[in-house]
């Protein structure tokens, strides 16, 4: 795509995006004071300090600092980058992407990736028919049909089965016409550690195909017909590929997304299996990770969906652990976390077999908060019984159950711990003030008084760029009494990008600026914006005046200091006839600061 053709498709799709409409899917929208608000999706908060502005065309989060115009925001909580957003919301307002004038190295890749999605699709073809079409197959058909998956799951999940051979799938897929290289890149097969050629990686396996969130197959896991054997792991997964990468894919997503947005929770499993049962007793939003810990990229997936994810883990210790390190990863995010806890039975897959769907769904129902998880596995891990234990105990806990902003739920905790640690809730109450305190007093400790003046700037500087976004002729005046420098850097950069909107002649807006600003000034400049949807705006010309002494006002003192530091040198250094010139000036700043 040419420049100019970009830059008139982005402002298309700009156009006839209603950024409130997008923000909408992802958040709750409350009208409130001529402003949209919400709990910000960015991080974890109970009051809402996040807020959209619907004719600017921007987003900005008081608490987290946040903020853009509606391709950043879809940028952020998809996970994708500023020109992705850009063709997502094209695609679902249905605005035609303009084929793009890729380079050589996007043209090349692009080639790579449909060679390793068809070569996918066909193993994938190729698993489910051996295991469902060969009289091989039937070891596969046996061990699954034991283990109580049906003809419809096994056709559902498209599962397959290996040959108990070196060159099954590989010798069947070069006499097709495939390419050594093709096949390494796919994993499918491995080079032989001593000698020439390839072998098959998946052999005498049951093959659960994975799939990207298109349903694409990307990848498989195998399953070893018999854990017992002890000299070959119990899965294999396809190694790291251009297509598979196990941080940012979720086994059954492609399936599960439209049950998690209907129920608004995910629930996450460990195992292949585990996903597989419990979509075969009918529970459907679930998905599971690929053996590897859960990481933020995952969790940005299922909130594309929902913002309650309930983590299902195994029951034991390795279980326990891998939650415990998954939580903060998810309530970071500003997602709903939520534990439950398997009461009998090894992983979830053992416990709906053995109860059934509805004992399932009610101990999903009393999942037990993130807080309470916690608290509880401090309370089981840490000896307790004297009273150095119980101070251990005190100390592991109450960081925990300080996020909790809930008054009546704290009150709560206090009396959980005091009963569980056989403490008076008193001394409890007088740990938990302590440890709350500490961290007022540190916040108190940063404030000085060179914050309060740069704040002073900082929002004098605010209001005279909020004016000057809306009449641009304004920032002459104000850079003519203002060096740029007198600005916090963040807006230094707005400034630049307001000059050359002066120099080109054009208005400033949303979208050029998302692309010329650093995160950092277009969140600032989103504050900006969004601060002035106040009831002010008969004000706004007073304002404007105030500032622009207030800033000029912090230039003169500047300006004194700097020369009262030049003075004392020439002074020092003999140079009379300049300092007698400095001391001119001095002289005239102080009478102009005294004016003010
Ligand atoms: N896993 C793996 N490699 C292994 C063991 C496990 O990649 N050698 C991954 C798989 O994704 C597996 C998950 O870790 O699904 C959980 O392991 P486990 O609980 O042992 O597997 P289950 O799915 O419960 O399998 P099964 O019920 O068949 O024992
Ligand atoms: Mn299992």
């Amino acid at each position: 795509m040419e420049n100019a053709e970009l830059d008139f498709f982005i402002e298309k799709v700009n156009s006839q995006s209603d950024i409130v409409e997008v923000i909408s899917r992802y958040v709750q929208l409350n009208m409130r004071g001529g402003r949209y608000w919400a709990c910000c999706p960015f991080h974890n908060e109970k009051t809402a300090s996040f807020s959209v502005t619907p004719e600017k065309g921007f987003f900005y989060c008081f608490g987290c600092h946040v903020g853009g115009n509606v391709f950043k925001f879809l940028s952020l909580i998809e996970n994708i980058t500023y020109f992705e957003a850009v063709k997502l919301q094209a695609e679902r307002l249905g605005i035609e992407i303009p084929t793009q004038n890729k380079s050589e190295q996007e043209v090349e890749r692009d080639s790579e990736e449909k060679i390793l999605h068809k070569i996918n699709n066909d193993a994938k073809i190729f698993y489910h028919n051996y295991l469902t079409k060969t009289s091989q197959g039937a070891l596969g058909r046996k061990y699954l049909n034991a283990r109580g998956i049906t003809d419809d799951v096994i056709e559902k999940f498209q599962l397959g089965f290996a040959p108990d051979s070196w060159d099954g799938l590989s010798k069947n897929f070069l006499q097709r016409g495939y390419k050594v290289e093709e096949l390494l890149a796919a994993g499918l097969v491995s080079k032989r550690k001593s000698g020439e050629g390839v072998y098959d990686r998946m052999r005498a396996r049951v093959i659960i195909p994975i799939a990207n969130i298109l349903g694409q197959t990307v990848g498989f896991g195998g399953r070893i017909l018999n854990a017992a054997d002890e000299k070959s792991p119990k899965y294999l997964n396809t190694p790291e590929t251009i297509l598979f990468n196990k941080r940012n894919l979720l086994f059954g997503l492609d399936k599960a997304h439209i049950a998690i947005s209907n129920k608004n929770f995910a629930i996450v499993v460990e195992g292949y299996m585990d996903a597989i049962s419990l979509w075969s007793a009918g529970i459907e939003n679930v998905v599971a990770t690929l053996g590897t810990a859960f990481t933020p990229e995952h969790a940005k997936l299922i909130m594309r969906y929902a913002r309650k994810i309930v983590f299902c883990y195994d029951s034991d210790e390795a279980g326990q652990k891998a939650t415990l390190r998954a939580l903060p990863i998810v309530s970071e995010l500003g997602a709903e976390v939520s534990v439950v806890n398997i009461p009998d039975g090894k992983d979830p897959d053992d416990f709906i077999r053995k109860h059934g769907k509805s004992d399932f769904e009610k101990i999903v129902t009393n999942a037990r908060s993130l807080i309470e998880y916690r608290m509880n596995y401090v309370l089981r891990t840490i000896e307790h019984s004297t009273i150095e234990g119980k101070v251990h105990a005190l100390k592991e806990i109450l960081p925990v159950v300080l996020n909790e902003t809930d008054s009546t739920r704290q009150s709560e905790y206090r009396k959980k711990i005091a009963s569980a640690l056989v403490l008076d809730e008193s001394v409890v109450r007088s740990e938990w003030q302590k440890l709350s305190g500490q961290d007022k007093i540190q916040r108190v400790k940063g404030t000085k008084l060179k914050i309060e003046v740069d704040e002073a700037i900082k929002q004098a500087g605010a209001v005279a760029l909020r004016v000057a976004w809306q009449d641009i002729d304004t920032l002459n005046y104000t850079l003519s009494m203002v060096p740029k420098n007198i600005f916090p850097k963040v807006q230094q950069e707005i400034i630049s990008y307001l000059e050359t909107c002066l120099a080109e002649n054009r208005r400033p807006d949303n979208v050029t600026a998302a692309v010329q600003l650093s995160d950092s000034a277009n969140a600032e400049l989103s504050k900006i914006i969004i601060d002035s949807i106040d009831d002010r705006k008969e004000n706004e010309v007073a304002a404007f005046d105030d500032s622009v002494k207030v800033l000029h006002k912090a230039y003169l003192k500047n300006r004194h200091a700097e020369l009262l530091k030049e003075l004392n040198k020439c002074m020092l250094g003999g140079n009379l006839a300049k300092a007698d010139e400095i001391l001119k000036s001095l002289k005239k700043i102080k009478s102009e600061l005294d004016g003010l």
